[in-house]
């Protein structure tokens, strides 16, 4: 399941990220990529520096970790520190899975899902749509900036080459207390019915029988 977040971050967030960005540095990012993704990959990524990391995270997650498609569709148990990543013309990122593991610094943990976050407004840089790959096709995804996309890690996807101006994302990957996509998947579609049945008749017998299937099915396939 592929899900989007619509302005995810306001135009003042979006300010205060450039800003930090800009006086960033940026490094080669083939430096952390594993040994097959450093093959194809072709960016640049934020110099790890703690105070700025420490703000920027701050202004992610304060609006990340809230939003309910977030919590309901991605079931988030473990959140990685984000990538700023950015493509000057020439750069792109090959065909690739993410790194299964994650968490080289601190605590392990595994990839379920992949975001992007763009930064940069679509009209600022031509290609660098990032492709993914799914059971159904191909699906290029080029968002407005403050928007987010979230994929399973597993899928196979690529960034195309950027031909003018400059690609500038977020990037992080999060271990789901349900591994399975499929499984997520009718999990967020069944809270979906679950909330509204609660809201139209809460006092329904079928809300509850609704409203308990949800939970005890999370119960079952969720892992901590
Ligand atoms: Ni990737």
């Amino acid at each position: 399941m592929m899900l989007t977040i619509p302005n995810l971050l306001n135009s003042a967030q979006l300010d205060k990220i450039h800003e930090l960005l800009a006086a960033a540095e940026f490094v080669d990012g083939r430096l952390t990529a594993g040994f097959a993704a450093a093959k194809v990959k072709h960016n640049q990524e934020m110099r790890q520096d703690a105070k700025r990391m420490r703000l920027l995270i701050r202004i992610l997650m304060a609006s990340l970790g809230q939003h309910e498609i977030f919590r309901f569709g991605v079931l988030p148990h473990r959140v990685a520190d984000p990538i700023f990543a950015r493509y000057l013309p020439g750069m792109h990122y090959g065909d690739h899975v993410d790194d299964p593991i994650m968490g080289s610094s601190g605590p392990r943990f595994r990839s379920d899902v992949s975001m992007t976050l763009f930064l940069n407004s679509p009209e600022r840089y031509d290609g660098g749509e990032l492709v993914i790959r799914t059971a159904f096709g191909e699906r290029k995804v080029k968002l407005p900036a403050g928007d987010a996309v979230f994929y399973p890690s597993s899928s196979l996807h690529q960034v195309a080459e950027v031909s003018r101006g400059e690609r500038l994302v977020a990037l992080t990957w999060i271990q789901s207390y349900v591994r399975d996509a499929a499984q997520r998947e009718l999990l967020y579609e069944l809270n979906q019915a679950r909330e509204a049945l609660l809201k139209e008749s809460p006092e329904a017998e079928y809300t509850a029988l609704v409203d308990r299937g949800y939970t005890n099915l999370l119960r079952m396939w969720s892992e901590l």
